[in-house]
């Protein structure tokens, strides 16, 4: 049988990895990526390039842990910090393309034009893909047998409509305009949103700015990077073993620390929402304390804009904002495809289990990386190019169109139940799960417990790193076994720059205590 070819659009982490996960399965992958370098979002460049994902901004870290956000069969060098600066993280992601052969693979400077059913789809499940060089101007087309859409979730920016903008005499940006604070010196800065970049944006700036406003319509929850005892907090929170308690309890468990951090109530940040789950939430160390040195005054939604400032909700005003950035977000936009296929917005988006379009004949189009995580992003991503590679190439088997739909449904339903809208933040382990098993590639905890009964602790207590899912099944690694063990050595072995005696003010006593309050918490919940 003639090998497969797979045309892969991007060439961000989604696209790099399912190069590699279509190599694994011996499919012949064909990328083609529109600007002249790996890296998609993670590729910082001080002006904005047009049609390029938001580049991140100069002070960005990851917001999850190291040995959370690294591929499942190559791990971080130990010189990296627990958590990444991102042009380590841009140089990591060249480091595995280039470790893995997969810069032959793809095509720069190439735009993907169109994705559209080849003639012969109904028969074949084929596509063609027309691409346009962007150096010539030159269009071509291809045909493939199958397509993974990589292209990412954070192109097309959104900024909500407020009375009075068109008025505002200052400068009005998008978060994926802003590089760093230090372009504010002694201005007023207004940053709207409640999520991520928001925290970050607002405390970059509030060290150069002679006054930030945060304003946040439903407020926010502020998880610290650093858990109890200096714990990552995605490495506390993302182990098998707490994904399985009951949602009260992990509820309990995420607020108890991010609460222990910050006090949302009196820094004015408290979320409106019932549960954690359905607010915003930002990953941040610092907000709390620039709140606390008054650089930073958290302020309800915006009503409408003035000439040089801005309304809120409860009635308050602010004269002389310089700068309002708008951390408000993204919205879908796969303009290459029929929204027939992929829809542009989250409510009509019905991708089955976040991969395949559900109402498509034959299983032939993937897209990775179409899904909200409520932690490390990159792990779910890379378990969703191997599971698309597998059925590709035939090794995995989905449900047909009609029970897929059903499925989608059902999931739609019960998450605007859940959350009353229709985006929402994935917890990645129960996610991770699926697409492993349905690899064949979970972790065989049981059949561990005899013949490794440590590995199998540190698999199920433990925090479920990526490379757990190499120790067993199709594409399994020799090295991830020792990855698992030496990981946490590898999270820290970078800041143990200077040897201390003993260990002497480890918060081990609080997280053994915390451990022990949440067992038995799990224990009185069973009861009643
Ligand atoms: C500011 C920021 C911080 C983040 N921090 C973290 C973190 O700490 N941890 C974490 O796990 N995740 C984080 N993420 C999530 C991040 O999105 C994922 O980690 C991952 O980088 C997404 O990769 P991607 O390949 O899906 O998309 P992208 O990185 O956007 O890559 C898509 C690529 O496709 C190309 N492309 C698009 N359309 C076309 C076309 N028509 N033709 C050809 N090429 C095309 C683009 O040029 C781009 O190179 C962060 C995201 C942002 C924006
Ligand atoms: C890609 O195109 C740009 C112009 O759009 C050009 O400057 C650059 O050299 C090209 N890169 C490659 C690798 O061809
Ligand atoms: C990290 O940031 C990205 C992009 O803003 C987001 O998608 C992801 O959910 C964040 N992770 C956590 C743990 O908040």
């Amino acid at each position: 049988m003639e090998t497969k070819r797979i045309a892969v659009i991007g060439a961000g982490v989604c696209g790099l990895v399912s190069i590699k996960s279509c190599l694994e399965e011996g499919l012949h992958p064909v990328c083609y990526e529109q600007n002249n370098d790996i890296g998609g979002v993670w590729v910082y460049s001080e002006a904005l390039r047009p049609n390029q994902g938001s580049a991140v901004y100069e002070c960005l870290v990851t917001n999850s842990s190291k040995e959370m956000t690294c591929f499942s069969d190559f791990p971080m060098p130990r010189k990296t910090p627990p958590y990444v600066p991102h042009a380590t993280y841009l140089q990591y992601l060249r480091d595995y393309a280039q470790h893995f052969t997969l810069y032959p693979y793809i095509n720069f400077n190439t735009t993907v034009v169109s994705v559209s059913k080849a003639e012969d789809y109904a028969t074949t499940g084929r596509w063609e893909v027309r691409t346009r060089n962007n150096d010539t101007g030159q269009e071509n087309v291809v045909i493939f047998d199958g397509v993974m859409v990589c292209s990412g979730m954070f192109k097309d920016a959104t900024i909500p409509d407020y009375p009075g903008l068109d008025e505002f005499e200052g400068i009005t940006m998008h978060s994926n305009a802003f590089r760093s604070g230090s372009k504010f010196t002694d201005k007023n800065v207004l940053v709207v949103g409640g999520a991520h970049s928001a925290g970050d944006i607002s405390v970059d700036s509030s060290r150069f700015a002679s006054q930030v406003y945060l304003s946040m319509r439903n407020g926010t929850w502020v998880i610290p990077r650093l858990g109890f005892g200096g714990i990552p907090s995605d490495m506390m929170g993302n182990t098998r073993f707490v994904s399985k308690l009951p949602a009260a309890i992990r509820e309990f468990m995420v607020t108890n620390l991010a609460s222990s951090k910050v006090n949302h109530d009196k820094a004015g940040l408290q979320s409106k929402a019932k549960s954690f789950f359905k607010g915003c939430q930002m990953v941040n160390d610092e907000i709390g304390s620039r709140i606390y040195c008054g650089k930073i005054q958290a302020k309800p939604a915006i009503t409408r804009f003035t000439k040089s400032g801005a309304e809120f909700e409860d009635g308050s005003r602010v004269e002389d904002i310089d700068v309002v950035i708008f951390a408000t977000g993204y919205h879908l936009g796969y303009k290459f495809i029929d929204n027939s296929i992929i829809a542009d917005s989250h409510k009509d988006l019905e991708l089955y289990e976040y991969v395949f379009p559900a109402r498509l004949k034959h299983c032939t189009l993937a897209v990775v990386g179409c899904v909200a995580i409520l932690g490390a992003n990159v792990p779910v991503y890379e378990l969703q190019a191997r599971w698309a590679a597998r059925v590709f190439s035939g090794k995995a088997k989905l449900p047909g169109p009609t029970q897929r739909v059903l499925e989608v449904r059902r999931r739609q339903k019960q998450t605007l139940e859940d959350y009353g809208r229709y985006k929402t933040y994935v917890p990645p382990v129960p996610l991770q799960e699926y697409y492993a098993k349905q690899i064949g590639a979970q972790p065989r905890i049981l059949s561990l417990l005899l013949s490794d009964p440590k590995l199998a602790f540190k698999c199920l207590f433990g925090p479920a790193y990526p490379t757990t899912y190499r120790l067993h099944g199709p594409g399994s690694w020799h090295g991830a076994k020792k990855s698992i063990e030496e990981a946490w050595d590898n999270v820290i072995s970078s800041i143990r720059t200077r040897s201390v005696a003993k260990e002497k003010h480890s918060n081990s006593i609080i997280l053994k205590l915390f451990i022990v309050f949440t067992l038995v918490l799990v224990i009185v919940m069973h009861w009643i």
